[in-house]
């Protein structure tokens, strides 16, 4: 740390502005551990272990998160009549005085969390029960059980925002909640759920429900038509099924049920206004290819659901039926990131026609047809990034109609040809990775404007000229050779990645088409040496890493580079001239990797080498420094 070894009276004088700037209350005479503002009092971190006295009586908030307090004592708020919020949060409360609230008639929002309230919850409850106009509770990380926070909420009826998270909750029933009348959102995530029944039946408030992190197998006869958004990520569920013969509309808009054991797609309600339906990180696929009952006569065909009592819920699904999706017209964002998606069922994409985002990363689609497909004109993102795709299909009209499409991955797949004037058809198209693939860059002869029109026809090289709209292009690890001269002219790119491409032979006339725009340049592991930088007067980012360089090509000199990086390279110093012209431009510089000699190097003026112990000794190659250098 640079700190150590400052004369302690410097490292005061340097500090002294900030911390009286931070710390007014302890430099006051009267030592007042809080600060006040308007009607708050500010008392947190202040090692206290009771309600301070001697604050004005008029205080409506009072923040006493991050103490030692232990208990409230019932007197501790007496003159506090006032207090509309309190807060005492990271303390060691184990109990609350029964009394503790008997003055204070508009408390309406009391934060308990990070306490120890399982020791006293029973006389805890008591003092809770006097509060009639609470609306929002937060009891996260106290260690209590089912029973005893059914004990807490008794009566609570005013209730609108509740916080159970990170307690040691296992099942709720009807009787959890049972006066929760007036609850609009519940946050039980990270506690150890593995059942549900019945318990929010009667919460018709209800809007928000977070149910992350716990141990639910399954939501089944899921009818809470008032909900707006659920939160069952990181569970265990294998079977989401709303109860589908509701006829109301379910006002669910958002539904995430990330990181599960969902094999098939969830069975939503049959009308909804869903919009965001987050699926990744499951398992899911579809199986319309057996529904076949031809072909798999003895197959069962429909499942039913029983809850740990023994009490049938009597729902039934009928496994191949992909109609049972239930209602997904109204999604804007469908997340399948991290499944076994293999193909669409038929029909299935154009069931939503407002989708936005459409994210299949890393599933096992091998062909995707978007004439097929119908893929909606409001579409802007797609995402099919590492599938195992080795065909891609579509028609120029097909094309015309992804009016909005501005973000599309293909990156790591197996494509070794695409529809040569693929991009050149998207009209609103400003970011397009097609990294690892098979796929080269057409000359100007080939597929380029003599070719029009054929924008369904395959091709082993793809058409980067008179993309207007395109920016970003990512095209690393495409085992790209010879870039064609004039290879994006037309395009106003800002950002171009090519690294991983080993054998790239790039001349300054094939980019120069881009020195206006051109801000990000990756050049990683290409085999550059000798490129001239000098055009690209833009440029703020450059990737030269890997190249076996043995020294900084000189061009860069000009340019107001913000991050370089130099990683892995033969470099064996940068001269202090070079060093010094841009040090004062670089923000962010890599350097690790190359045979530097320790003692010759010099990272300029503004910086600060991250160079550890390394390198000391003089001649010592340190394979690890790292240096940025900081904005002065
Ligand atoms: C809760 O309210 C009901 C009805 O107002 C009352 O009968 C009951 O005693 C209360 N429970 C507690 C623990 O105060
Ligand atoms: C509930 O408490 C946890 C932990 O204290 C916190 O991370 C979370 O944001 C809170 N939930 C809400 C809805 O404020
Ligand atoms: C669901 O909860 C998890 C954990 O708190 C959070 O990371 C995630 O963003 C939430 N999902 C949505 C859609 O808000
Ligand atoms: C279906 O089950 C019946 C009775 O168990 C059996 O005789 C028949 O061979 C089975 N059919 C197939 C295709 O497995
Ligand atoms: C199942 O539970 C419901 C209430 O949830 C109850 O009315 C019914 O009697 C129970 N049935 C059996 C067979 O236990
Ligand atoms: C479950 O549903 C089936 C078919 O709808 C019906 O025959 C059966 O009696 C139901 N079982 C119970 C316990 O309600
Ligand atoms: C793609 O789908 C369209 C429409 O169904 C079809 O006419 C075309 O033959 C398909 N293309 C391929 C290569 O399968
Ligand atoms: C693109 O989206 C806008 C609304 O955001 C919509 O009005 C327009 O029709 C869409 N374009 C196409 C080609 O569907
Ligand atoms: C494309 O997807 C790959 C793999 O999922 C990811 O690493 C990459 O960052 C994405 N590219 C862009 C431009 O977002
Ligand atoms: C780019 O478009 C311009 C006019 O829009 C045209 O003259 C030129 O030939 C096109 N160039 C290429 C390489 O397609
Ligand atoms: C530079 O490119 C290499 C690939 O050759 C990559 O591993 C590295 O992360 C890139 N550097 C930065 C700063 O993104």
């Amino acid at each position: 740390m640079p700190i150590h070894g400052l004369p302690t009276t410097l490292l005061c004088l340097a500090l002294w502005p900030l911390w009286s700037l931070l710390m007014p209350a302890l430099c006051h005479p009267d030592h007042s551990p809080c600060r006040l503002t308007q009607k708050t009092a500010l008392c947190s971190d202040s090692e206290l272990s009771s309600v301070p006295e001697g604050l004005p009586d008029n205080i409506e908030d009072l923040h006493l998160n991050h103490n030692h307090i232990q208990t409230l004592q019932d007197d501790s708020l007496s003159r506090y009549i006032s207090l509309r919020t309190l807060s005492c949060a990271d303390n060691r409360l184990e109990t609350v005085g029964s009394k503790l609230f008997h003055n204070s008639p508009h408390l309406e929002s009391l934060n308990l969390a990070a306490n120890k309230l399982h020791v006293g919850y029973q006389q805890t409850s008591l003092a809770l029960l006097t509060l009639s106009r609470l609306r929002v509770l937060d009891l996260s990380e106290n260690q209590l059980t089912d029973n005893m926070a059914s004990v807490l909420l008794q009566n609570m009826t005013s209730l609108e925002y509740l916080n159970l998270s990170r307690n040691l909750l296992l099942r709720l029933d009807e009787s959890s909640f049972g006066d929760l009348h007036q609850l609009r959102e519940l946050d039980l995530q990270r506690n150890m759920l593995f059942e549900i029944d019945a318990s929010f039946d009667h919460l018709h408030k209800l809007q928000r429900l977070n149910l992350a992190f716990n141990y639910l197998p399954c939501l089944v006869d899921f009818h809470m038509t008032q909900l707006v958004v659920l939160n069952a990520s990181h569970n265990s569920i294998e079977w989401f099924i709303a109860n589908q013969d509701r006829q109301e509309v379910f006002k669910l808009e958002t539904l995430d049920l990330t990181d599960n054991n969902l094999l098939f797609f969830p069975f939503l309600p049959t009308h909804s206004r869903l919009r965001n339906l987050h699926l990744s990180q499951n398992r899911v696929s579809f199986y319309e290819h057996l529904a076949d009952t031809a072909a798999y006569p003895n197959w069962t065909t429909s499942v039913q659901f029983y809850n740990l009592r023994g009490n049938m819920s009597n729902v039934t699904a009928k496994l191949w039926d992909e109609s049972l999706h239930g209602d997904i017209s109204s999604l804007d964002l469908l997340d399948l990131s991290g499944n076994q998606v293999g193909y669409f069922p038929q029909g299935f994409i154009s069931k939503m026609p407002s989708l936005a985002r459409l994210r299949m990363r890393t599933n096992c689609l091998e062909v995707l047809n978007l004439t097929l497909e119908k893929l909606p004109g409001l579409l802007y993102e797609l995402d099919v990034s590492n599938n195992m795709l080795t065909e891609l299909h579509a028609d120029q009209s097909s094309l015309r109609k992804l009016g909005n499409l501005s973000y599309l991955n293909l990156s790591q797949n197996d494509l070794q040809s695409l529809p040569a004037q693929l991009f050149s058809s998207l009209t609103s198209i400003s970011s397009v990775d097609i990294s690892y693939n098979r796929v080269g860059i057409c000359p100007l002869e080939e597929g380029g404007v003599g070719m029009g029109g054929g924008g369904g026809k395959q091709s082993a090289c793809v058409v980067w000229r008179n993309i207007t709209s395109l920016r970003h292009l990512h095209l690393s690890g495409c085992n790209l050779g010879r870039l064609p001269s004039s290879a994006f002219v037309g395009t106003p790119l800002t950002h171009l990645e090519l690294s991983n491409n080993p054998e790239l032979i790039i001349g300054t006339r094939s980019i120069v088409g881009l020195s206006r725009t051109l801000h990000h340049l990756g050049l990683g592991n290409t085999g550059t040496r000798d490129f001239n930088f000098s055009p690209f007067h833009h440029l703020r980012s450059l990737n030269i890493s890997r190249n076996s360089l043995t020294q900084l090509p000189a061009s860069l000199l000009h340019l107001e580079l913000r991050l370089l990086d130099l990683r892995d390279n033969r470099l064996t110093t940068v001269p202090s001239a070079q060093a010094n012209v841009l040090a004062p431009k670089l923000h962010t510089l890599f350097l690790n990797g190359n045979t530097f000699n320790c003692c010759q190097l010099d990272c300029g003026v503004s910086s600060e080498c991250l160079a550890g112990s390394a390198g000391s000794q003089s001649g010592r190659p340190c394979g690890a420094v790292e240096c940025r250098t900081t904005v002065a």
